[in-house]
């Protein structure tokens, strides 16, 4: 269900995932460099995730530009003994207004199952923050003819009880593994397919077509392969990695169509 049937086109949904790169004192001095080059873009949702030990110090040089700040996971519980994690209301604290649940590394790297990422979800939206969930087959599943049967799977399963409320509330973004940290971007026709079946898939979840819902795509998206992505009509919006890291190409990539 292509989003050009919704009467109000959604604004394009911009996040760069910085995983663990720069400490608290190089985080805010992008984050400034940012604001100041993006000076309080109103077309457009700009979101960045800094590491933990940054997010405090990039949300209050952040204050007043416009450009959100993200957590890059959370533990579902409030508080408790669970040494080495965080949770959605000391993110909230910290001036995070996003989280990113379900990475493929979070996964891969670290173990996450469906189900953990579900608590996740749950303890996220329960918290105020607006949680982008992440999806995405590996290079085998895809080859093996498996893609859509794998997202099909990891949205069932990750936003299981979830209200048509919570799925409103809820950026989707789409990041193939193979395509993560390759240089190999899915091709925009490969992402389009993904895209459109996400978005008919949570329609019937959901029971209404979601047209309101970003879909957002994930995997080597650079300054030179964005635009070809942003025209496709279920790619809302985009999950930057590496080229988030440098002020010149994110704001390439936010700028994609100025
Ligand atoms: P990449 O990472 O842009 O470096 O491929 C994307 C991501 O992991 O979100």
């Amino acid at each position: 269900m292509p989003n050009t049937q919704d009467p109000t086109p959604m604004k394009p949904f911009i996040a760069g995932n910085w995983k663990m790169h720069k400490t608290a004192g190089e985080a805010v001095a992008f984050a400034q460099a940012l604001a100041g080059e993006l000076n309080a873009a109103q077309d457009r949702d700009i979101v960045i995730a800094p590491p933990f030990t940054a997010l405090h110090a990039v949300s209050r040089s952040l204050a007043g530009s416009g450009i959100k700040v993200a957590a890059q996971n959370l533990h579902w519980e409030r508080e408790g003994a669970y040494t080495g994690e965080i949770s959605a209301a000391m993110a909230v604290e910290a001036g995070c207004s996003y989280a990113i649940i379900g990475h493929s590394e979070r996964r891969k790297l670290f173990g996450e199952k469906d189900e953990e990422i579900n608590r996740k979800l749950k303890s996220v939206l329960a918290s105020g923050l607006g949680p982008i969930f992440c999806i995405g087959e590996n290079l085998e599943d895809r080859d093996a003819g498996r893609t859509l049967a794998v997202l099909g799977s990891q949205l069932r399963k990750g936003l299981d009880s979830l209200t048509r409320r919570d799925i409103m509330e809820t950026v989707i973004a789409y990041e193939p593994v193979w395509a993560i940290g390759t240089g190999r971007a899915a091709t925009p026709g490969q992402a389009q397919e993904a895209h459109a079946f996400i978005r008919q898939t949570l329609g019937k979840m959901f029971d209404a077509p979601p047209a309101g819902i970003p879909v957002i795509y994930g995997g080597s998206v650079s300054p030179g392969n964005i635009r070809s992505l942003m025209e496709q009509p279920d790619i809302n919006g985009v999950l930057v990695g590496g080229a988030s890291l440098y002020v010149d190409s994110f704001v390439r990539i936010v700028n994609f169509d100025k």
